[in-house]
């Protein structure tokens, strides 16, 4: 049998699982996790825990982030997947690959310019391989979109229109923790739009040129609240009395997986998961509209708001032949105040999908949305598909994001963030300068 391909990990929160999960159950015939790096022992221990009761295996070395190196050096695995919070990813892609590895990264690839450039110099220094894992790209309707506009539905792209909404549950997560924090996560224009933007590059097939944005914080924060009326007197939520009617009130010690993740390593790591999100500290916007054009000439008009009653996208790609719409509710928003039926039901009404082609000129029709099974609509299955079984798919659509791939998605939310900071439409090349692309659109 052929040597199974070693996996280290970095970074062992929330995401961390799904990778955990494949390598140790059902990739394992081929994959092996070899050891687990993070600032918190809690955390690492707590996944130590779940491979030996959960998944049968054998738990693995750990390792404080101090000592990465050290992890690389006894571990030796062939790839580490970069799981950590958005503003350590650039330091442990370079350290992987400087110390012989390829690596893998969670998006955003990194949160700046300056950051984006370190990551494709050692690139170019070491030889060594980055992958970005867009699992939205695999949603099987995501793919479907990317398919039909390759077989020219229509025609040639001139606007796309993308307007993303993040609801009251998990918008509002972004400003509990270090998502809140520009510094942290380089905001929801690179945190979060990375993915929208990453999606439209692929689609389109181009990278963008230049980038205007106006963004500004109008829901969360202290002042929001205050400008309100409304007063919040503490500053985080679990086991917090009064704060219990708050409809933002979150509770770690009243969920297992938060608590054992989060409240219980506290001590080792500082990291407090349940912040008011009308706390005063908050540095990332809220609300912000972007428009951009690209290398291809398409223009876009983007929107993203971190605060809606309902939570999904709409889509839509206009070219020389056509339109074609996608509409993608995720029906998770918070309902206060009926009954747990009434909730269910109210949030299923929006968890569907539409999509529509216009030909110019003809009748519309509907298509059916290809569906897909698990976490990001089947995207995350699909994904790990790609990336751990031994003999990948053919990829035609060029699915597999390449770190060239990653510095586009991100550069558009880079240069929106410098946007809103300069007033000022700014060329991404100014920031860092992509390859030529060689377009595959008909
Ligand atoms: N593709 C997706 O759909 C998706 C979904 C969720 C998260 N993510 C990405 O996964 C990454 C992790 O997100 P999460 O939700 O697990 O966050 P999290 O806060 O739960 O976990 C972050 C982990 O990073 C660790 N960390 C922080 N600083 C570190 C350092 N200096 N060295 C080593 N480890 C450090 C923390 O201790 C924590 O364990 C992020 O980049 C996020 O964007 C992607």
């Amino acid at each position: 049998m052929s040597k199974k391909t070693q996996y280290a990990l970095v970074g062992t929160g929330g995401r961390a699982l799904m990778y955990i999960d494949a390598l140790v159950d059902k990739y394992s015939d081929n994959n092996e996790l070899v050891g687990l790096c993070d600032v918190s022992q809690v955390r690492m221990d707590w996944y130590n825990g779940q491979i030996k009761d959960r998944w049968g295996a054998e738990p693995v070395p750990t390792y404080h982030a101090d000592d990465f190196d050290k992890m690389v050096a006894e571990c030796k695995p062939d790839t580490v997947i970069v799981t950590t919070a958005d503003f350590m990813h650039h330091h442990y892609i370079i350290r992987s690959m400087e110390l012989g590895c390829n690596a893998i990264t969670e998006k955003p690839m990194t949160i700046d310019g300056e950051k984006a450039n370190a990551i494709f110099e050692a690139i170019e220094r070491t030889g060594r391989d980055l992958r970005v894992t867009f699992n939205y790209r695999y949603a099987p309707h995501v793919t479907q979109v990317c398919r039909m506009l390759r077989d020219g539905v229509v025609g040639t792209p001139l606007s796309v229109d993308f307007s993303w909404v993040l609801d009251t549950r998990h918008g509002a997560d972004y400003f509990r923790r270090w998502h809140s924090y520009k510094d942290k996560s380089g905001g929801l224009l690179v945190h979060k739009a990375t993915h929208h933007f990453d999606l439209i590059n692929w689609w389109i097939d181009s990278y963008p040129k230049t980038v205007y944005c106006i963004g500004d914080r109008m829901f969360y924060g202290a002042e929001n609240a205050a400008k309100r009326g409304e007063v919040y007197n503490y500053d985080r939520y679990t086991d917090v009395d009064e704060a219990k009617d708050d409809p933002f009130y979150l509770s770690l010690s009243e969920d297992e997986r938060l608590t054992a993740l989060y409240l219980n390593a506290e001590k080792d790591s500082g990291y407090v998961r349940d912040q008011n999100v009308f706390r005063d500290d908050i540095t990332i916007e809220d609300t912000m509209a972007v428009t951009a054009r690209y290398r291809n000439g398409v223009i876009l008009n983007y929107s993203l708001i971190a605060y809606s009653p309902w939570e999904g996208y709409r889509v839509s790609v206009t070219g020389t032949k056509g339109r074609i719409e996608l509409f993608d509710g995720h029906g998770s928003h918070i309902i206060k105040g009926q009954s747990d039926e009434e909730i269910a039901e109210a949030q299923a009404a929006n968890h569907r999908q539409e999509l529509m082609v216009y030909p110019m000129f003809a009748v519309p029709y509907g298509v059916e949305p290809a569906k897909g099974e698990g976490g990001h609509a089947g995207g995350d299955a699909r994904l790990l598909d790609d990336l751990l079984l031994p003999d990948p798919t053919d990829d035609p659509l060029k699915t597999a994001a390449t770190h060239i791939d990653g510095a586009a998605s991100i550069l558009m939310g880079v240069c929106a963030n410098e946007s809103i900071r300069t007033g000022q439409p700014i060329d991404v090349d100014s920031v860092l300068k992509l390859p030529q692309k060689q377009s595959v659109m008909v």
